[in-house]
């Protein structure tokens, strides 16, 4: 083989050996550039006779022409390599979950995704959600509700009261969110559908009870709204809140002063293993207190008795968060612990809906 087909095969072999554009560069400088093999063959040729010249001119030339088809070729090549190895380092896989950020770490309380559920099943009904102030005046949170002055009902709430103020009014923290029934009906024409989820405040405490505490009012005003709307209503709520298909109910004869007739409301479950299951066992567990809204209390709230009637019902929040979710004291709700949140808390992105789950998490 002669000197240029053997420099030839060696700078091919550079060529095609080349890993990346900067190595296939320094082939390039070497056959090409100034101080390049190729370019010092191509200078020889001023100094070669004509027949010479005629002789090696072509070999020396076919030979520049063939590493620069080498080169360009191999450079296309590496290019579109490179090209590939970036697109595939960059996919992106969208049906993939999203990564937590630091958002997804945080906790909802209990409490918070319980009124979530009760709003979403609620809401789901029809109901539109009413809120009223936690510190309320006597009117409307016993007088109204047909608590007469001096009635001994009123001590069996054991209000935590404010110092009267320069009128002589003494104002008191609401301890029920039936003020918000008042407030409601004092504010818009039947027919009316509201729930009243909220703050609430009793000089109480013990293992199942807190000072202050969560409740949720219902009142519902029509024409013809009976007790069987009511059972209706809260059969449906009772079995989409502990998501089970049956759920038994007994309603017992009670007392409130606002409500004719009156009923406290059980539903069944079993105690089996210290586990409070529902819809099966042969136990009965008080969630809610309810009845037909009282003819005294549409009067004093400017709804004709006549033409109107209505039933209501409340029903604690946190005692149906700690029986849904298994928590056996209620102290901790309110103590702020971040053991207790991340091991009790629903995750904040996902939303409790009806159709996606309440409880998925
Ligand atoms: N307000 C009552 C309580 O705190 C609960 C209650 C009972 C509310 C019956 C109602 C009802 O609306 O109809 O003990």
């Amino acid at each position: 083989m002669n000197e240029i087909d053997h420099l030839g095969t060696s700078l091919l072999a550079d060529v095609a050996g080349a890993q990346d554009e900067a190595a296939l560069e320094q082939v390039r400088i070497a056959a090409l550039g100034k101080a390049g093999s190729i370019s010092a063959l191509l200078k020889t040729l001023g100094a070669m006779t004509p027949d010479e010249r005629k002789e090696k001119g072509p070999l020396i030339n076919g030979l520049r022409d063939r590493v620069q088809t080498a080169l360009t070729a191999r450079r296309e090549a590496l290019a579109e390599a490179a090209l590939e190895a970036k697109l595939a380092s960059e996919t992106l896989d969208v049906s993939l979950p999203v990564r937590e950020g630091p958002e997804a770490r945080g906790r909802i309380h209990p409490i918070s995704q319980v009124i979530d559920e009760i709003t979403a099943i609620f809401g789901d009904m029809g109901f539109s959600i009413a809120e009223g102030p936690d510190v309320e005046t006597d009117d409307l949170n016993f007088t109204k509700l047909n608590f007469p002055v001096g009635h001994p009902a009123r001590e069996m709430h054991d209000t935590f009261f404010f110092a009267p103020d320069a009128s002589g009014e003494r104002k008191l923290l609401r301890t029920h969110t039936s003020p918000v029934q008042v407030r409601t009906m004092l504010a818009q024409e039947p027919p009316i559908r509201v729930i009243c989820p909220g703050r609430t405040y009793r000089m109480d405490s013990d293992q199942t009870h807190t000072p202050m505490f969560h409740q949720v009012e219902g009142l519902v005003i029509d024409r013809q709204a009976h007790l069987g709307h009511l059972k209706w209503v809260l059969e449906e709520f009772c079995k989409a809140f502990f998501e089970i298909d049956n759920v038994k109910m007994r309603f017992r004869p009670s007392f409130f002063p606002f409500t004719e007739p009156s009923m406290e409301v059980d539903i069944q479950c079993s105690r089996k293993g210290g586990e409070i299951r529902f819809g099966e066992g042969d136990d009965w567990l008080e969630i809610l207190g309810c009845g037909m809204v009282h003819p005294n209390v549409l009067k004093n709230c400017g709804v004709d008795p006549e033409v109107y009637q209505g039933f209501a019902w409340g029903m604690g929040i946190d005692r149906i968060a700690m029986l849904k979710y298994g928590m056996p004291d209620l102290r901790p709700f309110f103590e702020a612990d971040v053991r207790w949140l991340s091991h009790y808390g629903f995750r904040p992105l996902d939303l409790p809906t009806l159709t996606g789950g309440l409880s998925s998490s």
